[in-house]
């Protein structure tokens, strides 16, 4: 049975003075897949840092698993299961895929090393090598797979496709939907066709509110999402 596992309710964030989201309204239930869309501008990476605790909303509240998190800071939303993964590929270029993964064991105590690589076999080859050296794809997969430790409620992945070859996209479009088995997942993506492929709902984001939200097969297409941006 799928139930609500993130929920916001009118949430208000601002940068100092600029306010940048108005009045958002989102649900998350488990095994599914939410995405959101939008112009450059839009909103939607303060949504996500506005949930995963790097913004502090200026009011509403954001809800996981029926705990309320608004406030909390980044560290300890992440340890609750809600990892963010920002649009900015931040890995830790220095170290090898290893030693990245071992932090991320180290932090979550999860040293289940199977499962992730079960996900992304080909990391499995590029233990050795630094961070920095790795493809954006090959990248994007060790972010996935470090947030993934842990088993977390929900990953908030931003713009994962960005700048990645077809090819690859087609592989994570594979992975998203059988990571959405275990774990929830909100991507902000600017590929419609992979949102078509894989979204149970979409929110469409305009100028800080969510000016629509599709639901279903019926109602999610590339025609329906551009209607939007
Ligand atoms: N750190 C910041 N300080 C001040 N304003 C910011 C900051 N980050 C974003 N903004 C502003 O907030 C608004 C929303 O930005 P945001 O990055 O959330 O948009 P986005 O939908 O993710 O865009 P993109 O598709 O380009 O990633 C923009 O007007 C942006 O200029
Ligand atoms: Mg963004």
């Amino acid at each position: 049975m799928s139930r609500e596992i993130l929920s916001v309710r009118g949430l208000n964030a601002a940068y100092g003075e600029a306010k940048v989201l108005f009045d958002i309204d989102m649900s998350v239930a488990t095994g599914q897949i939410v995405a959101c869309v939008g112009r450059n501008g839009a909103g939607k990476t303060t949504l996500l840092k506005s949930i995963a605790g790097f913004l502090k909303p200026t009011s509403g509240s954001v809800i996981a698993d029926n705990t309320p998190l608004t406030g909390k800071k980044s560290y300890d939303i992440a340890k609750f299961g809600i990892k963010y993964i920002p649009q900015d590929k931040k890995v830790f270029f220095d170290l090898t895929v290893r030693e990245n993964l071992e932090l991320g064991s180290y932090a979550t105590k999860d040293y289940n090393w199977d499962r992730v690589l079960g996900f992304f076999p080909k990391l499995q080859l590029l233990m050795g090598r630094k961070a920095g050296y790795l493809s954006g794809g090959e990248r994007q997969m060790l972010m996935i797979a470090r947030a993934i430790l842990g088993s977390p409620k929900v990953l908030l992945i931003d713009e994962p496709t960005e700048g990645l070859a077809p090819g690859i996209v087609t592989q994570l479009r594979e992975t998203f939907r059988e990571l959405a088995r275990s774990t929830a997942l909100v991507i902000v993506e600017q590929n419609l066709p992979l949102v078509c492929a894989i979204a149970d709902k979409v929110y469409a984001v305009r100028d800080g509110r969510i000016v629509a939200e599709l639901v279903g097969p019926e109602e999610i297409s590339v025609a329906a999402c551009e209607r939007y941006l």
